[in-house]
């Protein structure tokens, strides 16, 4: 038996789950993990090597040539793939135009969900993601799922990318995070959806402060 707190943050993208996750993390001085970067990083390895996603032997001995660990440096994450640090690539267009497509295969699943859980098991950590709270940690000890207005999360997100890649649009940000929002919602390894024990949070006129101490009243913490 472990008594350590998991914390399991869900929702849509680019809903600022890990703006709270983070900022939770800081508050409690617990571990933040960013499940969404494993995947991430997963498809820069498939794209890299040109993995056939139809192929499951292809897709099985990648798996096994990928090795992935993050660095906490002041809860920001840093993420390497076979010791590159790949932590901005993965944000890239590239990555987030591939990454619901890999993140549907049952192995990719399989083979994360397995080291996710390896990392709650004894310390106490906030992780977000999609399948937190109904995959990874269904016993979690307080289950947040985020929703927002999917304009208001397409200016957010443009707004950051905007900054690194003067030529993206805002369309382009808005049809990747639609995309990704029906890929993850409607793939059939466990999709994207809200446990019947989380507590919704819909952050689209809420800023960041307010957003922790709903989540710290959740936990009865202020
Ligand atoms: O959180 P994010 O946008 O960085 O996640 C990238 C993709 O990874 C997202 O489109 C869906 C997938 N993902 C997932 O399927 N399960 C998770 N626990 C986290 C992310």
């Amino acid at each position: 038996m472990t008594n350590n707190i998991v914390i399991a943050i869900d929702g849509y993208s680019s809903c600022g789950k890990s703006t709270l996750a983070k900022a939770l993390a800081r508050k409690l001085h617990f571990i933040y993990v960013d499940s969404g970067a494993m995947y991430r990083a997963v498809t820069l390895y498939f794209l890299r090597n040109n993995i056939d996603l139809h192929d499951p032997s292809q897709v099985a001995g990648a798996l096994k040539n990928i090795h992935l660990n993050f660095h906490s440096r002041d809860y920001q994450t840093h993420i390497t793939l076979n010791d590159e640090e790949v932590s901005d690539e993965i944000r890239q267009m590239p990555v987030s135009d591939n990454v619901s497509a890999v993140a549907a295969l049952r192995e990719v699943r399989h083979e994360m969900v397995k080291q996710q859980q390896r990392m709650g098991r004894s310390k106490n950590i906030v992780m977000d993601g999609r399948d937190i709270g109904t995959t990874v940690f269904p016993d979690a000890t307080l289950k947040i799922f985020m929703t927002a207005d999917p304009k208001v999360r397409a200016e957010r997100r443009y707004k950051e990318l905007h900054e690194k890649n003067p030529d993206i649009t805002l369309e382009e940000v808005f049809e990747n995070i639609a995309h990704r929002d029906y890929q993850d919602t409607t793939r059939e390894e466990s999709p994207l959806r809200r446990a019947p024990d989380a507590i919704i949070l819909d952050n689209t006129n809420l800023n960041p402060d307010e957003q922790l101490q709903f989540a710290l009243n959740c936990l009865n913490r202020d």
